[in-house]
């Protein structure tokens, strides 16, 4: 299976709830690496860059406003099929339909507030990567 790289955000609740650690903790025991990291308080412009496929969903204000509503994590996953592999730790969109075990199961009431991002494709995982992180602070790890 190929190595594949994949954008992953702990939005401002999963700031805020403490859970940092649990889900670093949760890439980590899935073989995931993370090969870039920084803690970011998002304008209100880099956020609905970020979610622009969504600006005419009738979410799109409120999502904004949460995402800029305190620091997030971002960082670059690397692994086997990191795109879906990340995807099936986050769970479905919204926690009430996360399969149980999942961060947004556990962690998230709320389709609005549901914790992680994950890329959802291998096109938009390079579009977001390079939304955040230039070449040089993206970390080659031989270990
Ligand atoms: P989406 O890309 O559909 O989901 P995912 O984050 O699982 O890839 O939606 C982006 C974010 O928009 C989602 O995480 C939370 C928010 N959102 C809502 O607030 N209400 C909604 O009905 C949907 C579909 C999404």
């Amino acid at each position: 299976m190929a190595i594949e790289r994949t954008l992953s955000i702990i939005k401002p609740d999963g700031v805020a709830k403490n859970i940092i650690g649990e889900v670093y903790s949760r890439f980590e025991k899935a073989g995931l690496k993370i090969i870039a990291a920084k803690m970011l308080h998002l304008t209100r412009e880099q956020a609905e860059g970020f979610y622009a496929v969504h600006k005419e969903r009738p979410f799109f204000k409120d999502l904004v406003d949460f995402m800029i509503s305190g620091p997030v994590i971002v960082q670059v996953l690397e692994g086997e099929n990191a795109i879906q592999q990340n995807r099936d730790l986050m769970g479905a969109t919204d926690p009430k339909k996360a399969t149980a075990g999942t961060i947004r199961a556990d962690f998230a009431q709320t389709v609005d507030e549901n914790v992680v991002h994950g890329s959802d494709s291998a096109e938009n995982a390079k579009i977001e990567i390079a939304y955040f992180f230039t070449e040089n602070e993206i970390c080659k790890r031989t270990r």
